[in-house]
């Protein structure tokens, strides 16, 4: 579903500070499958889940994404893909702090242009399998820190994506 080949990352390539996250890897991510990224504090995880998610581009080597070469698409392209095809749990959340739950579950169907009822079920639907039923008008910053992190899970879903990007979530998480 996905494939990497020769994927080399340079932070500031060209310049004095110029650091070299990733080097030539290559690999595949299987759909209908959990792929967990493992390794050492500064080993490259981040950088290249932002490159598995779209959200960066290679300093050289090709991704990837059902067979399609997504490396040299124009930004509005990658951003489409982003958003309809992959769903982000970030590492902080990032949950938007003026909104509440069930906003913030809705926020990523908002471009897709999804109507807002067709939103407000699916969210209902997830806030439901997470256990977080009742959250809803609750604004982001009471909730506990698991409230939050299944609010982010609410909020990856809501597009039902083809790819969940989970960055470091504790491992009691099992995710189906
Ligand atoms: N924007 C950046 N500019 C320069 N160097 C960077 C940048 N982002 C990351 N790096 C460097 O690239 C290396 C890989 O960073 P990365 O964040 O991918 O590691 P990681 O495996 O996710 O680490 P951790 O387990 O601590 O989260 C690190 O040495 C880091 O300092
Ligand atoms: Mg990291």
């Amino acid at each position: 579903m996905i494939v990497l080949d020769g994927v080399t990352k340079t932070y500031n390539a060209g310049k004095s500070n110029a650091f070299t996250a990733l080097e030539g890897i290559s690999g595949t991510i299987e759909a209908g499958r959990m792929t967990v990224i493992t390794g050492p504090s500064g080993s490259g995880k981040s950088t290249l889940l932002s490159l598995i998610g779209c959200m960066s581009r290679p300093t050289s080597g090709r991704v990837f994404f059902e067979g399609r070469e997504i490396t040299s698409l124009p930004e509005r392209f990658l951003a489409e893909i982003r958003r309809r095809e992959f769903g982000f749990v970030f590492q902080d959340y990032n949950l938007i702090r003026g909104l509440g739950v069930l906003e913030n579950v809705m926020l990523p169907g908002f471009p897709l242009g999804i109507p807002r009822r067709e939103l407000k079920t699916r969210a209902g639907t997830l806030l439901e399998m997470l256990e977080i039923r009742g959250l809803e008008s609750r604004n982001v910053t009471l909730l506990s820190g698991g409230e939050q992190q299944r609010v982010a899970i609410a909020r990856a879903l809501i597009n039902d994506p083809r790819v969940l990007i989970a960055h470091e979530l504790p491992p009691t998480w099992t995710l189906v």
